[in-house]
């Protein structure tokens, strides 16, 4: 086994970890400050984001506005002092990314260019082009380039966090290109590995979005939140689930059924105006839109094709030049997927997971109740989210809380002495648990894509845009058993150089794991809310579930769930209004 120590460690190489890594080497330079990724940090998923970030800018609008927009978009959810700190500090993290080279789009007047986005009242999206999150990705990977201090291993994939004396102490990481086993030490570690939309079969996600952080926390002893909430985004291709960006109804695009009607003024969502009018129609919140699809779909109005309904988004009235200037990356993989081009075509979307609300609880500045352990970014739930995540809000939700908890997690770093050596049995355990688990078993017994096909058909039965009690006992029954199975799992590739089989087996054991939070916070939040609708429990219940719901893993059962209350600083709960 390799053994190596730092200071920080930070896991994962998106937007957040990035942005953690700058804030740890510019707060205390003298701290060794790693950054491990099992990809090449510029294939992150932050690059595939394309609309636009948030934060207030123009004149007229208002971080209590913002606030406010985010508070009501996440039915109440959000923790409202972490809401506060997210739209105060938003701005300068914007502008400074600004100063490191991100090029933002520009008015004529030279002032930074904002697009309208789904739920928000006021027009506070920065954005470059539709490529918004590459160039921010770049911006940030070039500014890490700058201090020396920050070290990386790439392509290294974590598979366990040594906690010893009460504290997160490192990591065990496999390192794919030889398949040696590392033991890296730190004082402080800070998870940022993004979300788990591969848990379900239909997501914009990338191939490495299995939740791995969310699992490697939650197998420590650090609870996962408000897991139950899981996005659906309204425009993803039909059978990649390719996402095509928000951004394109905000330039003026139309949600239209097989009839060629815009359906969504049958939703409460305001009527049909020449121009995208805020927080209306087609930029109505992404929960909303999602279940009118599934209204839409049960009325027979909806269009069918190889891989499941759809309806179209128009953009063929927003003209050539608009579409190349403004959504070019649109335009793209449109002709690069589908074959279609939208400038005279209609483009076919249905509704795919993006994002979820949930994950590792921590608090304002990114810590979790494990010492030593932090996190942000989408792994994280602080929770500025809520029930239903504003389009826009999470880019800059990487850049402040990466920030954060990279500041916190210094300030404990530089007070710590080195780890405690007893770490290291924990870590020769590690491997020699891999080293059974994977490289010794023969005759398969159980495959990884069969487990894996059970796992998607069961989510998307169970949890996703509508759910009901019954269902979810089943599916919290069959992910029992898809765990059990999954002992009995032998893989073929006793290799060692870039053995993607059995990655693909660590990824689905993290899939599990955090696939059960997501149902048994489902099964247990008796109302609907946000993301969250129960045909069993159609109201929202503030009485009973105005909370988080924080999963805790239990030796051999499902998750145990408790509460804690939502933090409500000046916005008691209200009704969300749209479309007026
Ligand atoms: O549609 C989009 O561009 C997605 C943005 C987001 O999820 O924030």
């Amino acid at each position: 086994m390799d053994l190596s120590a730092c200071d920080v460690l930070v896991v994962g190489g998106g937007g957040a970890g990035l942005r953690a890594a700058i804030a740890v080497a510019e707060t205390h330079p003298n701290l060794r400050v790693a950054v491990i990724s099992k990809v090449y940090p510029m294939r992150s998923h932050t690059v595939s984001a394309e609309g636009g970030a948030a934060a207030v800018i123009k004149p007229g609008d208002s971080l209590e506005e913002h606030a406010y927009d985010t508070i009501s978009g996440g039915d109440w959810l959000c923790d409202q002092d972490a809401v506060e700190a997210f739209v105060r500090e938003a701005p300068a993290e914007m502008l400074r990314l600004e100063h490191w080279g991100c090029p933002w789009n520009r008015e004529p007047d030279g002032s930074i260019a904002v697009r309208p986005f789904g739920g928000m009242k006021a027009q506070r999206t920065w954005f470059a082009a539709d490529k918004t999150g590459f160039h921010m990705l770049h911006t940030l990977f070039q500014t890490t380039l700058k201090y020396d201090v920050i070290q990386r291993y790439d392509e290294f994939f974590v598979t366990k966090l040594l906690v010893d004396e009460g504290r997160c102490q490192g990591v065990v990481a496999i390192e794919l290109g030889t398949g040696k086993i590392h033991a890296i030490t730190a004082k402080a570690v800070i998870l940022c590995t993004g979300g788990c939309g591969k848990v379900f079969p239909f997501t914009t996600n990338a191939n490495i979005k299995n939740g791995d952080g969310m699992a490697l926390a939650y197998r420590a002893g650090a609870p996962l939140k408000d897991m139950e909430f899981v996005q659906y985004h309204p425009t993803g291709l039909p059978f990649t689930g390719i996402l095509i960006t928000e951004a394109a109804r905000s330039e003026g695009g139309w949600l239209l059924n097989k009839d060629g009607y815009r359906y969504l003024q049958d939703y409460d969502l305001g009527k049909p105006e020449p121009r995208p009018v805020l927080r209306s129609m087609e930029l109505g919140p992404r929960d909303r839109l999602s279940q009118a699809f599934v209204k839409e779909q049960e009325k027979g109005r909806t269009l069918e094709g190889p891989y499941g309904h759809y309806v179209h988004l128009d953009l063929r009235h927003l003209g050539e030049k608009l579409i190349d200037k403004k959504l070019p990356f649109v335009r793209e993989l449109c002709l690069k997927y589908v074959g279609i081009d939208p400038v005279k075509e209609m483009i076919p979307v249905r509704p795919v997971v993006h994002y979820m609300m949930g994950g590792v609880s921590t608090d304002i500045d990114g810590a979790t109740p494990l010492p030593g352990l932090y996190a942000a970014g989408e792994v994280a739930c602080v929770s500025i989210n809520g029930a239903n995540r504003l389009g826009s809000n999470s880019l800059p939700e990487c850049l402040v809380f990466g920030a954060r908890a990279g500041k916190v997690a210094a300030a404990f770093a530089a007070e710590l002495k080195a780890p405690s050596p007893s770490v290291l049995t924990q870590a020769h355990d590690e491997e020699r648990r891999l080293e059974e688990k994977f490289r010794r078993g023969r005759g398969a017994k159980e495959r990884i894509a069969t487990l894996r096909a059970e796992m998607h058909e069961t989510m998307e039965e169970s949890a996703g845009i509508y759910r009901n009690g019954p269902a979810l006992q089943k599916a919290a029954d069959k992910l029992r058993s898809l765990q059990e199975r999954f002992r009995h799992l032998t893989l073929d590739d006793h290799s060692y150089t870039f053995n993607t089989e059995q990655t693909a087996a660590l990824e689905l054991s993290y899939m599990l794991d955090v696939a059960e939070t997501i149902v048994q916070s489902a099964l247990q939040r008796t109302e609907s809310r946000g993301s969250h609708q129960r045909t069993d429990y159609p109201e929202r219940d503030d009485k009973n579930f105005l909370g988080h719901a924080l999963a805790y893993r239990a030796e051999d059962g499902p998750p145990r769930i408790e509460w804690v209350p939502v933090t409500i600083t000046r916005w008691p709960p209200g009704q969300r209004v749209y479309g007026r």
